[in-house]
């Protein structure tokens, strides 16, 4: 396996070959899944999923499947599954955060404007759960409802912490967990699930995914600043501009004075960087150790995830569930 800096910055499906077929299933799958009669629907779909996108998800449905049994053709629709949940998220999600950009393209709102880009959410919210209840199997969809309920909670919260500098370390922790990871740790579940493993092991596995979304998204929210745009696929900065404090923020504001306190009031209050250049804030995270300390966080995340794996006996697919652990703490997208 490459661990190289190079190796890391392709997408996961080059990482785990491994799993390829199987991913090339559940785009089969999705393909399948969404067309509707009506135009806008299966319009949409084609434009996201040829946008790109890491897959993340249902690799993780597929590699837990694998790694403790085979979970046959339920993984690949569970893959499915996973992933429309996730990109019907994506889409009302940039209606909430009236992004403009998605997977380097513009977003679906910007595309069709707010009120088609709700309904196809809804839709495909739906269609989702339609392919999940093919499975027959009420542990599936207690997984798939209460994690779907939970990121829109997480929503929720997340538009009442708008504009907010009070927002603590907790709170952000608890946005994380409904918002990411939870989706994270079902998918994990759901591989385990399908391929027959007993409770313990579900458990186990959920718990890892769990710790790999916790600091995937903690290095999302690094990359917000970090990265650059043509990388990234979205705005560098988005994240304050939309008035959202991410953790390097909490961080970088614990030790903050009153000139850098008010520097952060203002992009807030101006929802642009117009007065405050997005550079003096990102000097500001820096400076008070705020990007460090969040990778370090994550790094505690991911090293929780690889004891979990560790445990497994070692195969293929535990390989690569280790790497996923590695991609998601180097990833640069
Ligand atoms: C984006 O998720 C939303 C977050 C949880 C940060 P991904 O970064 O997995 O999105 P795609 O599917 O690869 O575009
Ligand atoms: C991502 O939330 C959507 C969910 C995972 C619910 P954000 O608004 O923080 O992420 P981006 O930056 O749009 O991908
Ligand atoms: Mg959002
Ligand atoms: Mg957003």
């Amino acid at each position: 396996m490459d661990s190289g800096k190079a190796g890391l910055t392709v997408a996961v499906r080059d990482i785990i070959g491994l799993i390829d077929e199987e991913l090339s299933r559940v785009e089969r799958e999705i393909s399948l899944e969404w067309m509707a009669s009506v135009d806008a629907i299966t319009m949409i779909g084609n434009y996201l999923r040829s946008s790109g996108g890491k897959r993340l998800r249902p690799a993780l449905v597929i590699l837990t499947s694998k790694l403790v049994g085979d979970g046959g053709e339920s993984a690949i629709r569970l893959g499915a599954v996973v992933e429309m949940i996730h990109s019907a998220t994506l889409v009302h999600d940039d209606v909430i955060d009236g992004a403009r950009t998605r997977r380097g393209r513009a977003s679906t709102n910007i595309m069709w404007g707010n009120h088609t880009a709700v309904l196809a959410g809804d839709w495909l919210y739906m269609q989702a759960f339609q392919i999940a209840l093919r499975e027959r199997d009420f542990r599936v969809l207690d997984l798939l409802i209460n994690v779907t309920q939970s990121m829109v909670e997480g929503e929720l919260l997340q538009l009442k912490y708008l504009g907010s500098m009070t927002v603590t370390e907790a709170e952000y922790m608890d946005l994380v967990d409904r918002k990411t990871a939870g989706l994270f740790s079902v998918a994990a579940r759901l591989g385990a699930v399908v391929a027959g493993a007993d409770p313990a092991t579900e458990e186990k596995l959920g718990e890892y995914a769990w710790n790999v979304g916790m600091a995937f998204q903690l290095i999302d929210d690094v990359l917000d600043f970090t990265a650059h745009e043509s990388v990234l696929g979205k705005p560098v900065g988005n994240d304050l501009w939309e008035g959202k404090v991410t953790l390097p923020l909490i961080y970088a504001l614990e030790s903050s004075d009153e000139a850098d306190r008010n520097m952060v009031a203002t992009v807030l209050a101006d929802r642009s960087y117009e007065r405050v250049p997005f550079e003096r804030i990102l000097d500001l995270i820096i400076r008070r150790g705020g990007v460090e300390r969040v990778r370090q966080r994550a790094r505690a995340f991911t090293e929780k995830a690889r004891s979990i794996i560790g445990e497994f006996p070692e195969s293929p697919y535990q390989r690569a569930l280790y790497a996923v652990t590695e991609l998601v703490t180097e990833r640069d997208y």
